[in-house]
């Protein structure tokens, strides 16, 4: 009879045992003593059997990952121990080193972090009538700043600067350098900017890039006038549809009954 229950004991612990080195147990004994065999993240039944509960929960075995890997790679994976995770570059450069570790029984990691490859940017396209504040080289390095000025005359239409990111692109396309335009009339006035103005009292009869000018039309059929505006855009500047170029001999003999001079349209005139 007390052979049969050694032999019992014995054979139901060699079960218990084999059953674990099945799958590797991730506890298989603890400080109680009690036998616990928790194969593939099972949960213990030390409660049911009216054990003492451990004052706190373990805390999760764990490998460390410094924040500066946190913020250099995407991390697939956990860092508990006995588990791998595999690294990729947030960047999206390649990886320098083993994209895989291993997190081991004592909380250290296999191999060391592994680091991405240093991405470079290539020469942004250059700028017409643009100058860069900046030395040209073959290839910059993430944080270089290219700094943007156009010539006289000419208008920065976009980003004064750009930046080289740590993935190789620029932080923006550069600007353009945006011509002035010629006003396109020459004897009748325009509105620049809420001032009706005659084209020869403005600097070089030009205006800068994006500037509106509203040219004055004459009715179809009544003696009045209304405005119709266009936009300069890269030193072009057309004359809306309606606009009528008044004569030299118009400009001379009858300057009061220029386009421009001659009394407005009531709305009700203009569809
Ligand atoms: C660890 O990752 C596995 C799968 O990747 C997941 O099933 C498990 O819940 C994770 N464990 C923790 C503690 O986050
Ligand atoms: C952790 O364990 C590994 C493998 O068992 C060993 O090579 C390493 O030296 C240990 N590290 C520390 C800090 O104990
Ligand atoms: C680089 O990063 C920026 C901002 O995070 C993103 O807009 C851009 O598409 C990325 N370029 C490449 C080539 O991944």
């Amino acid at each position: 009879m007390l052979l049969q229950a050694f032999l019992f004991t014995v054979l139901s612990s060699f079960l218990l045992i084999s059953f674990c080195s099945h799958s590797p147990p991730s506890e298989a004994s603890d400080k109680f003593g009690a036998r616990d065999c928790v194969c593939g993240g099972g949960s213990s039944t030390r409660q049911e059997r009216g054990e003492a509960q451990p004052p706190e929960p373990a805390p999760a075995q764990i490998c460390p990952l410094p924040g500066e890997v946190i913020n250099t790679f995407s991390i697939h994976g956990n860092a508990t121990v006995g588990t791998s995770i595999r690294y990729s570059c947030l960047s999206g450069a390649d990886i320098v080193g083993s994209t895989e570790n291993f997190c081991q029984v004592n909380q250290t990691w296999l191999h060391p972090h592994p680091a991405c490859k240093k991405l470079f940017c290539r020469p942004p396209k250059e700028v017409e009538q643009g100058y860069v504040v900046a030395v040209q080289k073959t290839e910059y390095e993430a944080g270089f700043d290219i700094h943007y000025l156009c010539k006289k005359n000419y208008l920065l239409d976009g980003p004064q600067k750009i930046t080289c990111l740590s993935n190789g692109s620029w932080s923006a396309s550069p600007p353009h350098c945006r011509a002035r335009c010629v006003i396109p009339a020459e004897r009748s006035r325009v509105v620049i900017g809420g001032e009706k103005r005659w084209p020869f009292d403005v600097t070089d009869a030009m205006v800068p890039h994006g500037e509106n000018v509203a040219f004055y039309c004459k009715h179809p059929k009544k003696q009045c006038s209304f405005t119709a505006a266009q936009t300069c855009f890269d030193g072009k500047l057309q004359t809306p549809e309606c606009y009528l170029e008044p004569t030299w001999l118009q400009y001379k003999l009858f300057p009061h009954r220029l386009v421009s001079e001659i009394e407005t349209c009531a709305p009700g005139d203009v569809e």
